[in-house]
C-alpha cells in the first residue's frame, strides 16, 4: 500500500507540475483530443527538431516511469527520475523502444485487441529514436522530473483485504523468487469475486503477482499450509504454480503499473465455500534485496446476488520435450527415467500427469521422439461445451517455453487467433481481457500450441515433462467466458 499511496500523490502532483514547468504549451488544452493518453502525443510532426518538453519527456512519463521511477521493477537495470536521466540513456532508449523490447507488452501477430495493451505505435517509436538521433536535446531543466500516471483502475468495494501475515524479506539465495502465500478468505457460503486490487508494497521487488484458486474438496488447503510451515518465513517457494491439490486456475494477476480490475458488468468468479486462494509473487531481487509485505483486495458478492458466474475453459497440451540427439543416453534425457524421478519426487499422482496428457489429447511419446529439441510442438484441441463470450485469455509455460498460441476453430474457415506469444517470456504472462468479448458456441474447438526450446546455448537439456518444478514444463492456457444468458 505505501508504494501506491506515494506513487499516487506524486502522480497527483504531475498534472500541475508538467504545465507549470513545460510552460502554457503542456496545459491542460493542449491535451484536448488525447484524453485517453496522458499527456499529449506530439503536435509539431512537421518541425525537424523532436522536443523533449512536448514528445519524448511525456512519452517516458507515460509509457516508461511506472516502472522505470520510484524504485520501480525496471529501475535497477535504468532509473528514469528526471530528464537528465532520459539524456545520459538516450541510446539505450532509442534501441529498447525501436526494438519493440520495451515496453514489455508479449501478445502480438493476429491477437485480438486486448484492454491495457502498453505497444507504442509506430510513430511513438520513431519519435524517441529520432530524438536521439538528433543528439537527445533537453529544452527544460535537468531536474524536471518524469513522473508516471496514477495507476489504471476502476474504484473497488475492498470487502476482503489481505496483507502478508509478516513481511517477506527474501531468502537471499535466489535472484528469482516465486513464493507463495496462503490466503483463506473465510468465505462460509458460495461467494462472487467480481473484481480485485493486488497491492504491491515493495515495488523494487514484486515483479508480478497472481492468485490461485484452490476448491475445498481435495485438501489443497491442508497441503499448503504444511508447505507453509516448513520454514519460518511467510509462505512456500513456489514455481510454476502452487503445488498443491485443487488448483483451479487463476482468477487474477497484476505486473506493474496496474490498478484495480473489475470483471465485466454483473460478473465474478464464483467461489465455492471453503476454497483458499494462494497468492503468489515473483520477486526479483537483482537491484537489492527488500523486505515485502504485499496485499490483495477483493469485491465480492454473496452467491444470491444476481451476479453472473464467469466460467473458464482450462487448455493444456502434453509436455514430451527430448534432448538432442547427442545426449540422448545421459540419464536425465530419459523420459522413464525422469517419470521414475517425478514419482518418487510428488507421488504416484505426479508421475502419471505425462501419460494422462497424452491420452487426452490422443498422442504418444514416440510423436515426439524424432522432434527438433530447438523447436517442440505439442498441441491439444478442446471441445467448447457452453455457449458464451470470452472474456479473457491466458497462457503459460516455463522457462523452455519459445511461443504460444491459442486458436479457435483450426483449419476451418472461421479459424480465429485468441492469444498469440510469439517470443515467450516467463517473466512477463499474466491474464489479458479482450476489448471486445469474443462470441463461441457449442461445437467450437480451441486448440493450444506451444513450442519449446530444448538446445538454448547455457542450459542443460534434460527431458521435460509436465510439472510445477524449474525443471518442468507446462502448456497451460485458460479462457474466461462470460456464459450466454439462458433467457435470450
Ligand atoms: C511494466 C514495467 C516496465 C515498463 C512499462 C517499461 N519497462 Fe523497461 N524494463 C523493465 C524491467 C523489469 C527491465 C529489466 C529487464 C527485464 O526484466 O526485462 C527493464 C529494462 C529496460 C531497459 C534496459 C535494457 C538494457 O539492457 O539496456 C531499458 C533501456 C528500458 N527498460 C527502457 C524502457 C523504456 C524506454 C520504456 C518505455 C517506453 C520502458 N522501459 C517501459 C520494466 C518496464
Amino acid at each position: 500500500m505505501r508504494i501506491r499511496t506515494s506513487q499516487m500523490g506524486v502522480a497527483l502532483g504531475v498534472a500541475l507540475v508538467w504545465p507549470a514547468l513545460f510552460g502554457t504549451d503542456a496545459g491542460p488544452g493542449a491535451q484536448q483530443g488525447h484524453s485517453d493518453h496522458w499527456p499529449m502525443l506530439p503536435r509539431q510532426a512537421a518541425s525537424p527538431v523532436v522536443s523533449f518538453r512536448d514528445s519524448v519527456g511525456p512519452l517516458l512519463a507515460e509509457n516508461c516511469a511506472g516502472c522505470h521511477t520510484s524504485g520501480g521493477v525496471g529501475s535497477h537495470m535504468l532509473e528514469l527520475a528526471t530528464a537528465l536521466d532520459a539524456q545520459d540513456n538516450a541510446r539505450r532508449l532509442a534501441r529498447a523502444v525501436s526494438s519493440g523490447v520495451m515496453p514489455p507488452w508479449k501478445p502480438g501477430g493476429d491477437t485480438p485487441p486486448l484492454k491495457h495493451d502498453r505497444t507504442l505505435s509506430p510513430e511513438e517509436r520513431v519519435i524517441v529514436q529520432q530524438w536521439y538521433e538528433e543528439g537527445a536535446g533537453l529544452d527544460v531543466e535537468h531536474v524536471t522530473p518524469i513522473v508516471p500516471p496514477p495507476p489504471s483502475g476502476a474504484a473497488l468495494s475492498r470487502d476482503f483485504h489481505y496483507e502478508l501475515p509478516n513481511v517477506y524479506e527474501g531468502t537471499g539465495a535466489l535472484d528469482d523468487d516465486y513464493r507463495c502465500f496462503l490466503v483463506d478468505p473465510g468465505f462460509t457460503e458460495d461467494t462472487y469475486i467480481t473484481g480485485h486490487e493486488i497491492e504491491p508494497d515493495e515495488s523494487r521487488v514484486v515483479h508480478h503477482a497472481l492468485v490461485f484458486l484452490i476448491g475445498p474438496d481435495e485438501g489443497g488447503a491442508e497441503e499448503a499450509a504444511g508447505l507453509d510451515s516448513r520454514d519460518h518465513a511467510p509462505g512456500w517457494s513456489c514455481f510454476g504454480g502452487p503445488g498443491v491439490s485443487g488448483a483451479q486456475g487463476l482468477i487474477a494477476s497484476w505486473v506493474p503499473g496496474q490498478g484495480a480490475t473489475l470483471h465485466p458488468g454483473g460478473t465474478g468468479y464464483l467461489v465455492r465455500a471453503g476454497s483458499v486462494l494462494v497468492f503468489q509473487v515473483h520477486y526479483n531481487y537483482r537491484g537489492g534485496v527488500h523486505a515485502d509485505q504485499s496485499g490483495l483486495v477483493l469485491q465480492t458478492h454473496s452467491a444470491g446476488s444476481d451476479v453472473r458466474a464467469l466460467s473458464s475453459v482450462t487448455m493444456f497440451a502434453p509436455v514430451e520435450i527430448p534432448c538432442p540427439d547427442s545426449l540422448r543416453s545421459e540419464p536425465h534425457c530419459d523420459r522413464q527415467a525422469v517419470i521414475n524421478q517425478r514419482r518418487i519426487d510428488h507421488g504416484f499422482r505426479g508421475g502419471l500427469i505425462p501419460a494422462f496428457m497424452l491420452n487426452r489429447c490422443g498422442k504418444e511419446p514416440e510423436d515426439f521422439e524424432d522432434l527438433d529439441p530447438s523447436d517442440v510442438l505439442s498441441e491439444c484441441d478442446i471441445d467448447i461445451t457452453e455457449a458464451g463470450s470470452l472474456v479473457e485469455v491466458g497462457g503459460h509455460m516455463h522457462t523452455k517455453g519459445k511461443s504460444l498460441r491459442v486458436v479457435l476453430n483450426p483449419d476451418r474457415d472461421d479459424e480465429q487467433t485468441l492469444l498469440h506469444i510469439p517470443e515467450w517470456d516467463f517473466n512477463w504472462q499474466g491474464r489479458y481481457q479482450y476489448v471486445t468479448p469474443i462470441p463461441i458456441e457449442v461445437g467450437d474447438v480451441v486448440r493450444i500450441e506451444c513450442r519449446w526450446d530444448n538446445a538454448r546455448p547455457g542450459s542443460t537439456p534434460r527431458y521435460h515433462v509436465w510439472g510445477e518444478g524449474t525443471e518442468d514444463e507446462m502448456c497451460l492456457g485458460a479462457l474466461t467466458v462470460l456464459p450466454a444468458d439462458p433467457g435470450l
